[in-house]
């Protein structure tokens, strides 16, 4: 099962093709198919397994070691992938004891490792320059995850013993400038995309489009301005612009240091923006933006409205979770618990949201009279039956962009609800006193409450990670919509209510009253991603399970099943 070939996998295809059983019979995924963990044995055995072969597929399948690419993802799904990966390495880099040996722990994570330094050079870093700003962002937030992973497995496993002190730090370091250089540059490209001659201020979504000010990319540059400010160790590379005098990372006014003031700034003013952005609805979840009517490129701005007053509508996942893990990096860089309470309040919204009743952990519909008239729960606005879901799951017209959403909502849910430190190091309190830390609403307090609020979700996230694991297919791919029925070839009754003034612009294309055309001729990747979509439809004559329609399993809907896994397995088995 922990073998880092891919052999043990194969067999089990194998062995369950001839006995003409599904995979998920001869190979337990989640504690409770009836089989009781083994006393003394951590509880997280069972997922473990499970995560080790979705990443398992990923690489082999998805991946192609020569190129350093995951060749079927687009720029900015792949960027979001590769953080998936260093996530999860720093997962299997904390669980050496549940692996048979330590070298055999080693190998596994050496070998993704290796396949992210491959994706750090395949990374198409030229093109996602001349991109939207959402799409350099994901790539800061990759970088700096995997910035992370070289820290943490260091420090567990290269820290202490007399052999690493001999050898010197882990060979990973050496790669902490590249990955850190990159982020770097990525961010200072991005903050360009911060503007306030429109809706006093906010991020602009995409230079090539008429302004739309929406909430994924100002979600995304809070939370990668806290994490540039938490996690960022400095820079002296210079390239592409310099050869002037490197300016050290211990300088203290120089940017390229570690902790720079610069970047916590960006993120509470971006935070305190959206905020007062009116981009949340009825149900307290974020819809996806704001345009301004009346804009044209022609009108001087003092003559038209510059008021973000035309709101979309449209809610998806994914604009619900990349602020959790800035709402936790704010909380970490500034001690302000109030960033930690509007976190659980979205994550509180967006589980009902899904027919999830928290308080008594289960799904809404089980005990409702006109279950029986649907055959699927009822649609609630992210989801139904307690089970997360896209709105363009059920119909399956889920676009490249919607295949990788629901993923980013549980990378974020898990980043969100990790332990907390035990001493906070606040910008100018750099020497807190001991007994700072016992005061009511002191770090240890928040922390337990914090741990408190997470473990309410637990039963939501095993309900989801149970789902996911229901899609697999006989060659262990996740499927988009976890809640198909399954066994189910027809297409559902499924109704779906968008929203009035929805444009599901991420699934069904950027209408063409959002193109300024006239500024840009250069096709934007939404358009290459409609092409994409009509290929993948062609040439589909069999209907084998609901999860075949539309673009069917991908790389993107593979990561969703690693991201939903490794939140069970750091939110909820190990608990
Ligand atoms: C917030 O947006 C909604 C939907 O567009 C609108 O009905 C409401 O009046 C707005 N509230 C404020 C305070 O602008
Ligand atoms: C708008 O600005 C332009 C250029 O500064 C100026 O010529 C024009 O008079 C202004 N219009 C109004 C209505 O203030």
């Amino acid at each position: 099962m922990f073998g880092a070939t891919r052999l043990p996998l194969l067999l089990l295809c194998a062995i369950s093709l001839v006995l003409g059983t599904f995979m998920k019979e001869q190979h337990p995924l989640l504690g409770d198919d009836g089989q009781k963990p083994l006393p003394g044995k951590p509880k997280s055995r069972s997922t473990l397994p499970a995560l080790l072969d979705a990443l398992d597929v990923l690489q082999a399948d998805y991946f192609e070691v020569w190129q350093g690419i995951w060749p079927t993802s687009i720029d900015w799904t792949s960027a979001v992938i590769g953080t998936y990966l260093s996530s999860a390495i720093i997962t299997l880099s904390g669980s050496y004891p549940a692996f048979p040996s330590s070298k055999v722990a080693d190998n596994t994570v050496n070998k993704y490792f290796s396949n992210l330094i491959g994706a750090y050079f395949g990374q198409d870093a030229f093109a996602l320059r001349q991109e939207a700003y959402d799409d350099m962002l994901w790539v800061v937030l990759g970088w700096l995850e995997t910035v992370k992973f070289i820290g943490a497995h260091s420090e567990l496993h290269y820290g202490t013993d007399d052999d690493s002190r001999l050898a010197g730090p882990w060979y990973g370091h050496q790669w902490v400038p590249a990955f850190a250089h990159r982020a770097r540059i990525f961010w200072d490209m991005a903050s360009q995309g911060w503007d306030t001659s429109l809706c006093n201020g906010g991020m602009i979504w995409n230079p090539y489009l008429v302004p739309y000010k929406n909430a994924i990319t100002n979600e995304l540059y809070i939370t990668a301005s806290i994490s540039m400010y938490l996690y960022f160790p400095g820079d002296d590379n210079t390239s592409p612009f310099g050869f002037t005098t490197p300016p050290t990372p211990q300088d203290i006014d120089s940017p390229n240091r570690p902790h720079h003031p610069k970047y916590l700034a960006a993120a509470i003013e971006a935070y305190k923006w959206l905020g007062d952005s009116n981009m949340t609805d009825a149900k307290g979840l974020y819809v996806d933006g704001y345009h301004i009517s009346g804009w044209s490129r022609e009108r001087p701005k003092n003559e038209s409205n510059t008021r973000c007053d035309a709101r979309n509508e449209m809610v998806y996942t994914y604009n619900q979770g990349v602020l959790l893990s800035g709402q936790r990096g704010l909380y970490e860089a500034t001690g302000a618990r109030s960033y930690l309470e509007d976190g659980h309040q979205l994550v509180s919204n967006v589980i009902a949201a899904t027919g999830w009743d928290l308080k008594h952990g289960k799904a809404l519909d089980e005990d409702e009279a006109d279950k029986p008239r649907h055959r699927l729960g009822k649609w609630r606005g992210l989801g139904r039956s307690g089970v997360m879901e896209e709105a363009c799951d059920a119909e399956g017209y889920c676009s490249q962009d919607g295949q990788t959403f629901k993923g980013i909502f549980f990378h974020h849910l898990t980043l969100f609800c990790e332990r907390l430190p035990d001493h906070l190091v606040l910008p100018g309190e750099l020497f807190l006193s001991k007994n700072v830390e016992d005061i009511p609403g002191g770090p240890q307090e928040v922390q337990k409450w914090h741990d408190k609020e997470c473990a309410r979700y637990g039963p939501w996230i095993k309900h989801n990670a149970k789902a996911a694991v229901s899609t697999l297919d006989h060659e262990g791919k996740f499927g988009m919509w976890w809640g198909a029925p399954p066994h189910s070839t027809a297409d559902p009754d499924a109704e779906v209510d968008l929203p009035r003034q929805a444009v599901d612009s991420r699934n069904q294309g950027v209408p063409q009253e959002w193109k300024n055309k006239r500024r840009y001729l250069r096709k934007t990747h939404e358009d290459d991603e409609d092409d994409a979509h009509d290929d993948d439809n062609e040439g589909k004559i069999r209907i084998r399970d609901l999860n075949d329609r539309g673009r069917g399993r991908t790389v993107e809907t593979q990561g969703g099943g690693i991201s939903v896994l490794r939140a069970m397995l750091e939110l909820v088995d190990t608990r």
